[in-house]
C-alpha cells in the first residue's frame, strides 16, 4: 500500500485514479438523455428538472453529467484522484502554480454526490478541470442494456496552444504521453491509470471538444451499435475501424447536438514502472484506421469549451 502511494521527486504530488466524469452542455436535455440512455446505453441515475442529468456506466453516481445550455460542448472534465490525501496535496500544488483553484460549494457537491472537490484552469487552455477523490456509489450496480459499457474511456480536445498545454499536462499535471500521431495529436494517460489514453490533445484553430469515448467489453457491442445508430438515423462519422495506435476497434457517431461520441473495444495498458517510450507515429490515415476508413467531415467538429464555469 505504501509503495502504491510513493511519489517521485519530479512528479506533481498526487496520483489519478481515473477519468471520473465528463460534463457536457446540451441544448435539449430530454433529447440528450434519451440518446445517451437508450442509444448509447448509459444508465440514468438522476435528472434534475430540465436543467441537469446524471448518467453512469459504472457503480459511480455519474460518469456523464448533462447540463442544459444554449451552446453545446464540454463544460468540464473531472478526474478522480486516488485518495483524499492526494486531493489535499493537489489543491496546494495547484494553488502554488498560481492557477486559482475554486472549491465547489457544499450545495453543489451534495448534488454531485461528491466529497471535497475543486476546479481550476491552466493558462494554456479554456477547459475547466475538476479534481475530487470521493463520489457516492449509485443506487445499484450498472446494468448494461444496448451495450456492455465498461467505463468512460477518454476525452480528446482541440487546442489552440497545443504544445504549451501539452507541456503543462506532462510536466506539471502528471500526464504521460503514450503516443504521438504526427504533430497532430498526443495521446495521454493520467498516471498511474494504465490505459493508453484517458485524455488527448489535438492541434486546432481554437479550443474545442473533439470527442468523448466509452469503452465496451465486446467487439459485438461495436458491430451492433453500427446498425442500431443507423436504424435510428444517428450519423456515423468514422468507423467501424481499427486504431492501431491504441489497438482498439472503434465507432464514432454524433449525438443530437452533433457532438462526437465513440465506442471502442480494447486498449493497450501500461505498467506503472518501466513502461515503453511514446512512439512518434506518422500522420497517415491508415495509422488512425488500419481498415482504411476516412472520417466524415462532421467528425470532431462541434463542441465549444465553456469558459464561464
Ligand atoms: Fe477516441
Amino acid at each position: 500500500m505504501e509503495k502504491n502511494t510513493a511519489l517521485k521527486e519530479n512528479m506533481a504530488p498526487f496520483r489519478y485514479r481515473k477519468p471520473g466524469y465528463v460534463a457536457l452542455n446540451v441544448t435539449d436535455l430530454n433529447r440528450s438523455v434519451h440518446f445517451y440512455r437508450d442509444l448509447v446505453g448509459l444508465q440514468l441515475e438522476e435528472q434534475v428538472g430540465s436543467d441537469m442529468a446524471f448518467l453512469r456506466c459504472s457503480g459511480d453516481h455519474h460518469n456523464l453529467a448533462l447540463y442544459r445550455s444554449e451552446t453545446p460542448g464540454i463544460k468540464r472534465m473531472a478526474f478522480e484522484l486516488e485518495s483524499p490525501a492526494d486531493l489535499d496535496r493537489a489543491r496546494s500544488y495547484v494553488e502554488r502554480q498560481g492557477w486559482s483553484p475554486q472549491e465547489v460549494p457544499e450545495e453543489e457537491r451534495r448534488q454531485l454526490k461528491q466529497g471535497r472537490t475543486f476546479r481550476f484552469r491552466v493558462p494554456e487552455h479554456s477547459i475547466t478541470f475538476e479534481f475530487y477523490a470521493q463520489m457516492d456509489r449509485a443506487s445499484g450496480s450498472f446494468v448494461p442494456t444496448v451495450a456492455k459499457i465498461q467505463r468512460l474511456g477518454h476525452v480528446v480536445l482541440h487546442c489552440a496552444n497545443r504544445d504549451e498545454f501539452l507541456r503543462t499536462l506532462t510536466e506539471k499535471l502528471n500526464f504521460r504521453v503514450s503516443d504521438y500521431f504526427g504533430e497532430q495529436v498526443a495521446f495521454l494517460r493520467c498516471f498511474p491509470n494504465p490505459f493508453h489514453h484517458s485524455f488527448g490533445v489535438s492541434r486546432g484553430e481554437k479550443d474545442a471538444l473533439h470527442h468523448i469515448n466509452f469503452m465496451v467489453t465486446d467487439v459485438d457491442d461495436v458491430g451492433r451499435a453500427n446498425n442500431r445508430m443507423r436504424n435510428n438515423d444517428v450519423p456515423i462519422v468514422y468507423g467501424p475501424g481499427r486504431h492501431d495506435i491504441s489497438n482498439s476497434i472503434f465507432l464514432y457517431y454524433l449525438d443530437p447536438d452533433r457532438l462526437t461520441a465513440e465506442y471502442s473495444f480494447g486498449m493497450e495498458e501500461f505498467p506503472e514502472e518501466a513502461s515503453r517510450a511514446p512512439r512518434q507515429l506518422p500522420l497517415r490515415p491508415e495509422i488512425l484506421d488500419s481498415w482504411g476508413g476516412i472520417p466524415a467531415p462532421a467528425f470532431g467538429k462541434v463542441g465549444a469549451v465553456e469558459s464561464s464555469s
